[in-house]
Formats: C-alpha cells, structure tokens, sequence
C-alpha cells in the first residue's frame, strides 16, 4: 500500500448527510480520525442534507451520532474540535439551483483540496456527477478533487457500464474512489501479510494442496430499515458481487509486483477475469438462493422477509445466497471457491475456510484411525479475528487414536482498539492512496461474473425457497458442492 503522507488538508463534502452510513459509519469514523490526530487542522466537513437544520441542531444531532458510537466515550476537547471543522449545508440534490450555491460556500470556505462523498441512493449518483460537474467544480485550479462512489456501482454490468461513461465525462480514474468498505476491515489487510509474508505458506498455496475454499459473511439482523434497496438488490448483488469476490480475490490472486495500488489491483482483476463464465445452463449447478421466513434469532421470534417493512409481499428477492466459483489459472484450476452470505443466519461471521486435500495415503489402516481429516486453515474476519490452522494429532494412550487439534493465533489483546474499516479508508481517501478502492476495470470483472446467475435469477419470479430465521440457511444449498462429503464450515471450532 502507498506510504500514507498526512500532508493533504481536504474538504469533505458529504452528500446525504443525514442518512445511515453518514450517521452511523462516517461521522463517528471522522470523529475517530480527530482522536487519533489523523486530520488535518485545516480540514472541513460540509454536510449536506434536504433537512432544515441550524449548524447548532445539526451539531447536536452528530453528537447524538457520534455518542453512542464514541470508543472509550465521547472525548468533549476532541468533539469540540471536531465541530468546528463541521458545517450544515441544506440542499435538495434534485434542485439544479443548490450546485452554484454549494460552489460558493466552498469558495467562502477557500477550499483548496476536495472530496465528495456520495452517501446516497444509488441510482442519483450519475446526476449528482453530472450536475457538479456542469457548474465547474471538479476543476482542478486551486487543489485535487475526489469522488467516492459507495457501493453498489450499477444494479448489473450494463448499468455499471453507463455509469462509468457518465462519470468519465466529468473525472479521470485516479480522481474515482469506489469504495468497497470490507477492504479497510483489518484482517482483510492481513490475508496479504499472511500469504506474502510468510514463507511456509506459499508453496501450500495452490491446487496440489488444497481441496477448495469458503468465504462465508452471516449475519444475524435482517434487513431493517433498508427494505427499499435490499429488495431490488438482493443478497448476490449486495455481497457476492462486491465484498465477497474482494475476499475470492485476495485469497487467489498472485504475489503483486508491489503493494502500490495499480500493482494490487491489477493482480485482483487477472483473478476475475480467470474466473470460469457460468453458462446459463449450469447456473443451477453453481448458485443457490433462498429468502428467511420467520424464526427466532437468539431465542426471540422475528418476523419473515415478507413481513419486513418495505418489502414486496410477493418478493422473491434473496437474503441468502450460495455460489461456486472456478478459477482456471495455473494456480487454481479444479479448486472450487464457495461464497456464502445471508441475513437472519445463526451467527454472525466473516471467515475464510482453506480445507487441504487428505494425504494421499491412509497410513493408519487397521488402527482406530478411520478416515484422516483433512487440514484447514481459518482465517477470521469478524467478529472474532483470528488465524487458526488445523491439524491431526495423536491422543494421549497405549491406542492409536487421533483427533484434530488447533493452533491459535488471535490478533488483538484485551485493550487493543478494533478501528471501524471506514477510519482506515478515509484516511486513504485524504492521502490518495488508492490501494484499497477498486479500479473501474475490477468492478466491470466481478459484475461480469454474477452477470449470468443475476439473469437467470430474475427470470424466476414465482418461487423462491425459504430458510427459518436462526438457522444456517437451507440445507439444500450443498447442491452445488463438486462432492458428496463436503460440508459447509459453520464454525472456527475444530470439527
Ligand atoms: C453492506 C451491505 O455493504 O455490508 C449490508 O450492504 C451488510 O447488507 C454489510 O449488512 C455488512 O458489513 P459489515 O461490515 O457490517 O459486516
């Protein structure tokens, strides 16, 4: 990853201000980064929202934010500070008259250096563009300009292909910062140190070694108040498209010739792009979809996707969503990739599951040794980050009896601060490094690899298969298992 310089006084504007990720992701990520004396003294945040509020409501409402959220509580200095770095600025985005205004407060402001957040509706980001665009202010005469578009970038590869068009007329690449907020999660960061920084493990890494891999995200909430855009999202649009083929990415890609970000990201896309295309035929035998009904989520009932507010009650819109992935490069060809991800699941985790192949010969035959296990490394993202490496050992006693044992390895001690992703990619944002955001090129790839499930998908509309709330999803979803004794790895605990 590029050096980070903290050399670069900015002004953030962002748009949707008073919505969900500005309130609970950005704001108290801000205010973190004021903590850790990460910003710039000159640095200013621009808010901007349709709502009517004085700058004193409005900082009474970040601080009503930022509160709750504040690790080791709310530090007044430190808030206060970071107030005076905050302005409200009400604006309706569909009114054409709000652009010119906003232009002169940054120019009162004397903004040298700028940043714009899209923290909005997915579908206005090309307008929002187009119309900052028009009056002038993305012109670079007095500092950089930057754009950070959050997921998802387009609804399918056709919309993200227009998009791209309509934000290129306005901003060159290197000004576009398409966030992807998994990558700025710690243990992503540390699958690369684990696999380049460690030696033992590379000549491990590849298909004479391992059988195949899971990434599985669970979650334990279900939509909530998202109902509006999850629905004509769904869970492989939502996850699999983005967060989890990041994770696939990381996992297979080669050593890059650096860690600066065209290097990075320039392997992450070889990966994609090697990525076997799922004919229409086949798509049954790769993806497998299902939508929570009721149940109950550590012992308390609740409700069905259907009965979620903002919900179509016909909806056949996926919550859970299992898909295989080939590879087919030197490294990977025959490895299956198996993504998992759903609401209102048993647990909440993120892990990536690397099972080894058994060894080729059954040496213990004719003891208590049965069937050998096979080894797997687990690498757990959240919430627990851990490095876990499983391996059979003989037990205590006269008898030949094994059982899997694990070696630990857990990356923060009691005290260590968990930084939220967004602190790690702001900051980038701030210093220009774009290693870990995604080049226009790596977005293209991955909705080129859904691109076939999304189709087929979306001509079934009148079924789709339910799973209770608090299970682990429908057992049906080994289907697209290559063989008969693969099971899906729920847990980090030894099996
Ligand atoms: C978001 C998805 O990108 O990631 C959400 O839109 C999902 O549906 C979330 O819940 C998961 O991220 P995290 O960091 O909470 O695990």
């Amino acid at each position: 990853m590029n050096e980070k310089e903290n050399d670069d006084a900015c002004t953030l504007v962002i748009f949707g201000a008073t919505g969900n990720l500005a309130t609970v992701k950005l704001l108290p990520s801000l205010y973190h980064l004021e903590v850790a004396g990460q910003l710039n003294p000159d640095t200013r945040i621009i808010c901007c929202g349709r709502k009517p509020f004085t700058q004193d409501e409005w900082l009474e409402r970040v601080k009503k934010s930022v509160s709750p959220r504040a690790r080791n509580s709310l530090d007044a200095e430190c808030f206060s500070r970071f107030s005076q770095r905050i302005r409200y600025f009400r604006g309706d985005l569909s009114d054409a008259s709000m652009y010119p205004a906003l232009k002169a407060e940054m120019e009162m402001l004397e903004t040298g250096n700028a940043a714009f957040y899209m923290s909005l509706p997915p579908s206005t980001y090309g307008e929002v563009v187009e119309q900052l665009g028009e009056v002038g202010i993305f012109a670079e005469e007095k500092g950089w300009r930057r754009v950070v578009i959050e997921k998802p970038f387009g609804y399918d590869l056709l919309s993200a292909q227009n998009l791209q068009r309509r934000l290129a007329r306005w901003l060159r690449e290197d000004q576009i910062y398409r966030i992807d907020h998994y990558l700025g999660k710690a243990m992503v960061q540390n699958v690369l140190v684990f696999r380049f920084a460690n030696l033992m493990v590379e000549p491990l890494w590849n298909r004479n070694y391992i059988d195949h891999v899971q990434i599985t995200h669970s979650e334990t909430l279900g939509v909530g108040s998202r109902g509006g855009f999850y629905d004509s999202a769904g869970a492989l649009r939502d996850m699999i498209q983005s967060h989890l083929l990041q994770l696939l990415t990381l996992v297979a890609m080669e050593p890059p010739v650096s860690m600066q970000d065209e290097d990075l990201r320039d392997e992450k896309v070889k990966v994609l792009k090697s990525i076997r295309p799922i004919p229409r035929s086949a798509v049954h035998a790769h993806a497998y979809r299902a939508q929570y009904g009721a149940g109950k989520i550590n012992g308390e009932p609740v409700p069905a996707y259907l009965e979620e507010p903002g919900i179509d009650p016909k909806s056949v819109t996926e919550t859970y969503a299992a898909v295989k992935f080939y590879i087919d490069n030197w490294r990977w060809r025959g490895v299956p990739f198996y993504l998992r991800t759903g609401k209102r699941l048993k647990e909440k985790q993120s892990t990536i599951s690397i099972c080894f192949k058994h060894p080729p010969q059954q040496f213990f035959r004719g003891t208590q040794v049965e069937q050998m296990h096979p080894n797997w490394f687990l690498l757990g993202i959240q919430p627990v980050e851990s490095l876990r490496m499983e391996i059979t050992a003989k037990e205590p006693g006269l008898e030949m009896r094994t059982r899997q044992i694990s070696l630990d390895a857990h990356f923060r001690d009691e005290g260590h601060e968990k930084m939220d992703a967004y602190e790690d990619l702001l900051l980038d944002l701030f210093q220009g490094d774009r290693s870990l955001y995604l080049r226009y090129d790596e977005v293209e790839a991955a909705w080129r690899v859904v691109d076939p499930i999304l189709k087929v998908w979306s001509t079934e509309r009148d079924y789709i298969r339910t799973y209770p709330a608090g299970s682990w999803g429908p057992e049906e979803s080994r289907l697209i298992f290559d063989r008969e004794q693969c099971h899906w790895r729920h847990s980090l605990d030894p099996e």
